[in-house]
């Protein structure tokens, strides 16, 4: 207590002395830390993944407390030295469970649980439709969300902060709410967000997007939101936050007054894979969900979105989601094994996409960076001809993401200056005519557009495990 004042930045400790065997004392700020009650024990943790197995009873530590952990029990101090008593929480059912099962690495098992995800989300969030049509009691919603409706109404505008996979989420999460749900979103990075934020805007609602629900910039750039929002006496721009995340024990849960929990269970993997498939499906059934209430609305002269009608048939097609998911997995995971040698000695890759898939080719990059060490890039397939297209010979695979759609020509024929360039294509796209064009063919099945990032991922996540592992890399750290 004495030496945490003086001490700059973030931290989380755990301290020892010889003198006092049999207690620990544990600190944090800015930085996670968990206390677990054990049977007989107290342990502390960064993450609930490493308790899995001792305890699902969880105290999380609030930032500058301190506490004192003996076989006797805890002792815990706010940061003015004064004790305070909190309850702890119960860890859900799955939330303890880190098992490998059969699959060689964590990341491989969590991209083959994303059909398991998918499908309950379907369960949780799209409701059968009700026998007695738009007379029984619920007929009408597509979505069903656990959100107050406070969280939808009045709101004018949509501001985003994440970082990494969270971030590509939250772009096509935009993309969603703009398209469908007609309401001007805008996506941060959160780290960018917290020293340069743009003029407040009236009615807005900021979503933090976190799988974690820890991320350091995240949160930061949230509480900076709050805390400007709340010195403006106007009611327009109170603070509204939503938090999306993996972890509602979280600190981000514990921050904001409405969290969408994506349900999708552990991941141990460092690469995020079932949380972006939970965090696609989360802002699809929030822009649904301000869609099916803005039917018919008009705004700034045009109209503001999707019919009933045109998002009935989305929600019809999301259901097919988990089935769809269960075939591309089992196909791409032999595809993508058979491609990885051909990667041996690449040392550049580039992964094109527009629109709704622009996300798609960046977390496709990020992905193969993160675990293989090839330096990636994601560019929008348009801007390549504006300098990068240089950097295209025969030893850069690219990576092109084409689906039927507002931009598929155009993806085509960007696909095409790349080939004048003797870059090997590798084309994830419908099996088609169009499709003779790419070198390589990572199949997916046609759907609406707007929905097909939810399939376009698969590949990328299969291909970069796959070059990973036969790299012989530890994929999961
Ligand atoms: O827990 P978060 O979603 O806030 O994490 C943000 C990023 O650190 C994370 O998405 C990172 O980019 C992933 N490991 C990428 O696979």
């Amino acid at each position: 207590q004495a030496v945490l004042p003086r001490l700059h930045g973030a931290y989380a400790l755990a301290v020892v002395w010889a003198e006092l065997p049999g207690a620990l004392v544990v600190a944090r700020k800015a930085a996670p830390l968990l206390i677990g009650l054990g049977e007989g024990e107290f342990l502390c943790a960064s993450d609930t993944p490493a308790l899995a197995g001792f305890t699902r009873t969880i105290l999380p530590l609030e930032d500058g407390e301190v506490a004192l952990l003996t076989p006797l029990g805890i002792e815990l101090y706010d940061a003015g030295g004064t004790r305070v008593q909190r309850t702890p929480t119960l860890l859900s059912g799955t939330e303890h469970v880190a098992d490998k099962r059969s699959f060689r690495h964590f990341m491989l098992k969590e991209i083959h649980e994303q059909p398991e995800t998918a499908a309950l989300w379907v369960a949780r969030h799209l409701p059968e439709p009700v026998a007695g049509g738009a007379e029984a009691p619920h007929a009408g919603s597509l979505v069903a969300l656990p959100l107050d409706e406070s969280v939808y109404a009045g709101v004018e505008r949509i501001q985003i902060l994440a970082c990494g996979t969270s971030r590509h989420a939250a772009q096509v999460g935009a993309y969603l709410l703009e398209q469908l749900a007609g309401i001007s979103t805008s996506v941060f990075y959160a780290s960018e967000f917290r020293y340069a934020p743009p003029p407040l805007s009236a009615h807005t609602l900021t979503i933090g997007v976190t799988q974690s629900g820890e991320t350091a910039d995240t949160l930061a750039a949230l509480a900076m939101e709050q805390e400007r929002r709340q010195l403006v006496a106007d009611p327009a721009y109170a603070p509204r936050l939503l938090g999306i995340t993996n972890r509602p024990e979280s600190s981000l849960a514990r921050m904001v007054d409405h969290i969408l929990d994506i349900g999708a269970g552990i991941e141990v993997g460092v690469a995020a894979t079932k949380t972006f498939l939970g965090q696609l499906l989360a802002f699809y059934a929030l822009a649904l969900a301000f869609a099916e209430r803005r039917v018919g609305q008009r705004q700034g002269g045009g109209s503001s979105g999707r019919s009933r009608e045109e998002l009935k048939a989305l929600v019809a097609q999301l259901r097919q989601l988990p089935q769809q998911l269960e075939a591309l997995v089992a196909d791409h995971d032999q595809r993508c094994a058979a491609l990885a040698h051909r990667f041996e000695g690449t040392q550049d890759v580039i992964f094109l996409g527009r629109g709704i898939n622009f996300p798609i080719a960046l977390e496709g990059a990020l992905k193969l960076k993160e675990i293989s060490y090839i330096h990636a890039e994601g560019y929008p397939a348009g801007e390549m001809k504006h300098g990068p297209i240089a950097l295209l010979d025969a030893k850069v695979p690219v990576v092109s993401i084409a689906v039927p759609g507002t931009v598929f020509d155009k993806v085509l024929s960007n696909a095409q200056e790349a080939k004048a360039r003797d870059a090997q294509l590798i084309g994830v796209a419908p099996d088609c005519p169009d499709a003779e064009l790419f070198d390589t063919l990572l199949p997916v099945p046609v759907v609406d557009e707007l929905l097909s990032p939810l399939l376009t991922v698969i590949p990328m996540q299969l291909l970069s495990y796959h070059i990973a592992a036969h790299r012989g890399l530890d994929v999961d750290q």
